[in-house]
């Protein structure tokens, strides 16, 4: 599989090991990163754990005269893009700034790339484009709804490359919907590792195991769910990872089908607090919690339907709960 692959936003959690994953499988990757949530280093130890170089560009994507000239000079077969802001609650307070990284920055590199000849396209959706759903397992014939500005950016980015294929019929897509990514690769080199304060679970949970916070906060125990505590469809990272492999694999074939917009989860919910008991027993840890009040437009229990993924892409979740909390605590040990 040795398809020469752009990979925006890959410098961060999901891209650095996007990238190990890809450059395990062949492929020739090229990262463009403005590096205001990833870091170099964390690509330098994915290229010490493939034995691969990673050739980093520099650039935000809403430089329109970087991103032509990238895609131009790269002869590039598909392009990955993760490169956005994913806080939520930053995006209730900044909308117009995650409209601009977000829509705008995917305008941009749509049309470098069509500029460029280049028409394959994986898109890092969210599960957050579903809102409140109406039923659990959801499947992607659910309304899109975002519920808040940044899910409304994953929505309007679905829209526009599912425009865009529609205008033209060179064009292919895939937008993944990744449910709770957690965890971190087997190695222990790569992980999550925000560079501002984590919002995330787990590099909370991790923080606290760390002794770097005093308790972990759990947002409700009134929820109508089995323990009280709202339940997830939480994934391993290297599962998403090599979910994105399979989608740049079946882009490479010349599907029929021009967009596909398909779940990546387990189609399992785990409650946080059984995530928390989890994290414990591997880690040998206390974790001490607190509950605090639901968050407002909090949903109880959300879970992926999975059947797309499997019968489309051929792709499964293989990795058990256990594994995220071990593997996130094994690379949160190390990185201190
Ligand atoms: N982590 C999650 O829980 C989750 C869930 C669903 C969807 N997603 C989506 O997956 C993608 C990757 O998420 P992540 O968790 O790896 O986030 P991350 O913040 O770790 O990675 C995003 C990367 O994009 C870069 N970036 C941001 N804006 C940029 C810009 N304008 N130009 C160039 N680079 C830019 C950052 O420096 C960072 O390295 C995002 O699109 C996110 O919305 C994440």
């Amino acid at each position: 599989m040795n398809y020469r692959v752009l990979v925006t936003g890959g410098a961060g959690y999901i891209g650095t090991h996007t990238c190990a994953a890809l450059l395990e499988q062949g492929c020739d990757v090229t990262v463009v990163d403005n590096l205001s949530n990833g870091t170099v280093e964390a690509l330098q130890q994915v290229e010490q754990l493939t034995h691969h170089t990673v050739r980093l560009v520099q650039a935000d994507i809403r430089d329109r005269a970087q991103m032509h000239r990238v895609l131009e000079e790269g002869a590039f077969d598909v392009v990955v893009h993760f490169a956005a802001l994913k806080v939520l609650t930053e995006s209730l307070a900044e909308p117009v700034k995650y409209y601009d990284h977000n829509v705008g920055g995917t305008a941009v590199l749509l049309e470098a790339m069509q500029a460029a000849g280049v028409r394959n396209l994986v898109f890092s959706s969210s599960a957050a484009v579903y809102g409140t759903p109406d039923a659990v397992p959801i499947d992607e014939s659910a309304p899109l709804l975002g519920s808040n500005p940044y899910a409304r950016t994953k929505a309007i980015g679905e829209l526009i490359i599912a425009d865009q294929v529609r205008a033209d019929p060179r064009w292919r897509a895939v937008c993944l919907r990744y449910f709770n990514p957690v965890g971190a690769h087997e190695s222990g080199m790569i992980g999550e590792s925000p560079l501002n304060l984590p919002t995330n679970l787990m590099p909370i949970v991790c923080e606290v195991a760390l002794g770097k916070r005093p308790r972990l906060q759990i947002f409700g125990d009134q929820h109508p769910t089995p323990d009280g505590t709202c339940v997830r469809d939480f994934i391993h990272v290297m599962d998403l990872a090599e979910g994105h492999v399979r989608a740049v694999e079946w882009l490479m074939q010349g599907p029929e089908q021009a967009c596909l917009n398909v779940n990546l989860g387990t189609g399992n919910g785990h409650s946080v607090q059984e995530l928390v008991q989890t994290f414990e027993s591997v880690s040998g840890k206390n974790i001490p919690f607190e509950i605090a009040p639901n968050r407002p437009g909090e949903v109880a229990s959300v879970f992926a339907q999975v059947d797309l993924a499997r019968d489309v892409l051929g792709w499964q979740a293989r990795r058990p709960i256990d594994s995220m909390c071990a593997d996130a605590w094994r690379w949160a040990s190390r990185a201190g």
